[in-house]
């Protein structure tokens, strides 16, 4: 069977054959988006991580460059693992998380049975961000944790780095005993030599805290990340992306939650969020689609998982909105659609309709395409099988009839109560649907399989 691998990708980014979870190294360096991503390359499965590459000019449009990063070393011979970009000296810094299971699986070396591994931290410095030398220029920079007060031998991962003033700083994700996450904070002068500042356990942070991310907008500090098992309805995903605002304090490194940390996508599917600053200074957030099981379309390797638009982060009287970025505006806006298919966005459901019954009747769905309505209570939008709704103050959405056959995971979903506002814009593709409510106030996400057919409005 001829398999082939894909050299390009719009509007969401997708494993190019084979196994795609976290982003990773989101930066904007020298005039092109870069974006890396765990990647296991053998098998829609998680595996052996590996760090994927892509570039773009406006994160819609990304061209896959394969392999950046793979296990070379001692210390990261079980895998390269998630972690962040700068930029100094005009060379791009990528840091990871390097991982060495103590026991292994003859049958399958590609997990750690009992999750029984160490973790250090590592760098590779690149030239030009197009060259990555595995064996040449990486280097550890902090060693695994024998000292469980200080942090965890297995679970210390994610480094996320940024500068402040004369330093760099580095946040990373970890756990106390395995029972409580934590975060820990590290400063360097040089970006290279780092050394430990200071930690902040709390009972928000799940048992493991995964991926966190801390940055200053709009004058205050938000504060992300993804803990463990937290929660506990019996269904998948038990691990949730979540924010909230912060007190941070740069000197100390001091870390205080403001508020109760919520859901960043109400869908419950997206996971492992990173942001960074975008071309123009705006706080920009790319994150994981977790996905149940593999695309297979015939002559293209089987793929799973997908980066879900990329969502500029904001602050506004107290709460923390995701408002899909203005390039994903932008590429709306000049009819870039429907070409794929050789189809004009004529042909389906026109963009943009505010009431697509009433003005466009029951129409053929044209993928991608963009919707914007307002939603009234009691009114129901079905799209190719997915129905949202608004009941109770709040939207809906049911994605029964478009994830056919997979059990144990979540298939309905709904926001926060909006104050009677219901103003949705909603992105359809192949395999996943995002509704941005009231300018991103909240977001609800879902993967599906199979959307396909019309689109229409009714009363319920
Ligand atoms: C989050 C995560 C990270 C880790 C990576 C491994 O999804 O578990 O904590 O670095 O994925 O693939």
């Amino acid at each position: 069977m001829g398999v082939f691998y894909l050299k390009k990708d719009r509007l969401h980014l997708r494993a190019p054959g084979n196994w795609m979870n976290d982003p990773n190294g989101f930066i904007y360096y020298k005039g092109k988006y870069h974006l890396f991503y765990q990647y296991f390359p053998y098998a829609p499965v998680w595996g052996t991580m590996h760090w994927g590459h892509a570039v773009s000019e406006d994160m819609i449009h990304w061209d896959h460059l394969g392999i950046a990063l793979f296990p070379t070393k001692d210390y990261d011979q079980n895998g390269v693992f998630s972690g962040s970009a700068i930029e100094r000296e005009g060379k791009l810094y990528l840091y990871y998380s390097a991982v060495k299971y103590l026991e292994t699986d003859s049958e399958n070396i590609h997990v750690a049975p009992g999750d029984h591994y160490e973790t250090s931290q590592a760098v590779i410095v690149s030239e030009d961000g197009y060259h990555f030398d595995n064996w040449g220029d990486k280097k550890k920079i902090i060693p695994v944790s024998m000292d469980e007060e200080v942090a965890n031998r297995a679970h210390t991962r994610d480094p996320k780095v940024w500068r402040d003033g004369g330093h760099y700083y580095m946040i990373l994700g970890s756990t106390y005993g395995e029972q409580t996450g934590r975060v820990l904070f590290y400063r360097s002068k040089d970006a290279l030599a780092w050394e430990y500042v200071s930690q902040c356990r709390s009972g928000q942070f799940g048992k493991i805290l995964e991926c966190p991310d801390l940055f200053a907008v709009d004058g205050g500090s938000v504060f992300i990340g993804s803990p463990m098992y937290v929660t506990e309805d019996g269904m998948e995903y038990r691990h949730q992306a979540m924010c909230a605002l912060a007190d941070y304090d740069a000197k100390s490194c001091g870390l205080k939650l403001k508020q109760e940390m919520r859901l960043i996508d109400y869908g419950m599917d997206l996971y492992a969020p990173q942001t960074n600053v975008d071309r123009d200074g705006r706080r920009v957030m790319i994150a994981w689609m977790r996905m149940p099981r593999a695309v297979e379309t015939e002559g293209e390797s089987p793929w799973r998982g997908m980066m879900c638009l990329p969502r500029v982060v904001e602050v506004r009287d107290g709460h923390i909105f995701f408002r899909v970025h203005p390039e994903v505006e932008r590429y709306f806006d000049k009819k870039d659609i429907g070409e794929s298919r050789g189809r004009s966005p004529e042909d389906g459901v026109k963009e943009d309709a505010s009431k697509p019954e009433q003005e466009t009747g029951n129409k053929s769905l044209t993928i991608p395409c963009r919707l914007r309505t307002v939603l009234e209570e009691g009114r129901e939008l079905n799209i190719g099988g997915y129905r949202i709704w608004t009941e109770d103050d709040a939207v809906w959405a049911d994605r029964s009839k478009v994830y056919a056959g997979i059990e144990g995971y979540r298939l309905t979903g709904s926001t926060p109560k909006l104050g009677g506002r219901y103003e949705l814009e909603i992105f359809v593709d192949d395999n996943l649907i995002e509704i941005f409510v009231n300018g991103g106030q909240y977001v609800l996400s879902h993967v599906v399989y199979g959307i396909g057919g019309s689109v229409s409005e009714r009363q319920r």
